[in-house]
């Protein structure tokens, strides 16, 4: 299947995602700014091909580093799905440069530069599968998240402006949309008292938070399959991004 290289995969979303994708056959090359290596043996115990180096993708060095280690250990990079990210809930006014700069360096310049530096490998090959996990606060506005909101918006713009560019020549760019998945970025958000399960589960059709393996089978169809699904922003949210009701008419609908 080929090799697929998975950002934020020590845990959460990054990590149920680098499993299915192993489990569909790539051999996965985890990265995080946390230690990846009891993941890769966890997913080596189970016979699946992994591996994985650790740094931080805001910085060029590391990124340069990653693209060189697996071009040099396994070739090149089929597939590379942008899922490390940060969260950050404050009010626009409040919000610091420092923290507007940070989120922007993780969420944004860090896809950026995969992008770029697996982008050559994909372009130099004709083939290539970009996902970047953007939200559906980068499809629209949440109050108190300026930064992260930014940060996503932009994300989807790379996106597009990456499968305009690219797909001529065999590199596709999309991204998922997903909404609350219960991950542990989602437990430190709520822990901050900044919203409840409630709020969450009144306001999606669905009636509930997405698991991670949902969003992760959706980065596998994008990844592999949708062969001529380039351009995307498929939102991954129980119908969230779809449902303009107002709260107490959705809840009438439930049993
Ligand atoms: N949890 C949600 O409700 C939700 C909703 C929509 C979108 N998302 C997006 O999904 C993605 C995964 O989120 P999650 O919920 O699994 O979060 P998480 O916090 O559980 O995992 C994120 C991972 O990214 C890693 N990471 C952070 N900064 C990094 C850096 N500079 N370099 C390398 N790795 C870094 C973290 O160490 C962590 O392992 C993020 O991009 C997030 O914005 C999450």
């Amino acid at each position: 299947m080929g090799v697929a290289v998975i950002t934020g995969a020590a845990q959460g979303l990054g990590r149920v995602t680098a499993e299915l994708l192993a489990r569909h056959g790539f051999d996965v090359v985890l990265t995080d700014v946390q230690p990846v290596d009891p993941v890769v043996g966890e997913l080596r115990a189970q016979g699946l091909r992994a591996s994985g180096m650790s740094g931080d993708i805001s910085s060029a060095a590391f990124v340069a580093d990653l693209a060189e280690w697996v071009a040099g250990s396994l070739g090149r990079a089929d597939i590379l799905v942008n899922n490390a990210g940060i969260s950050l809930i404050q009010p626009a006014e409040e919000t610091t440069l420092d923290q507007w700069q940070t989120v922007m360096a993780v969420n944004l310049q860090g896809p950026f530069l995969l992008c770029k530096a697996f982008g050559k490998q994909m372009l130099a090959a004709g083939a290539g599968s970009i996902v970047n996990v953007a939200s559906i606060a980068g499809l629209g506005g949440v109050i108190h998240r300026a930064a992260y909101n930014a940060s996503k918006h932009g994300l989807i713009g790379l996106t597009r402006t990456l499968a305009a560019e690219w797909g001529g020549r065999g590199v596709r760019a999309n991204a998922v949309c997903p909404g609350w998945i219960k991950t542990e970025m989602d437990a430190k958000d709520m822990g901050s008292g900044a919203y409840t399960d409630d709020d969450i589960v009144n306001r999606v059709p669905m009636a509930r938070f997405a698991n991670p393996e949902d969003v992760a089978a959706a980065i596998l169809f994008l990844a592999s399959d949708g062969g001529f699904v380039n351009g995307v922003t498929l939102p991954v949210d129980g119908g969230w991004t779809g449902d303009n009701s107002w709260d107490s008419l959705r809840l009438k609908t439930r049993n």
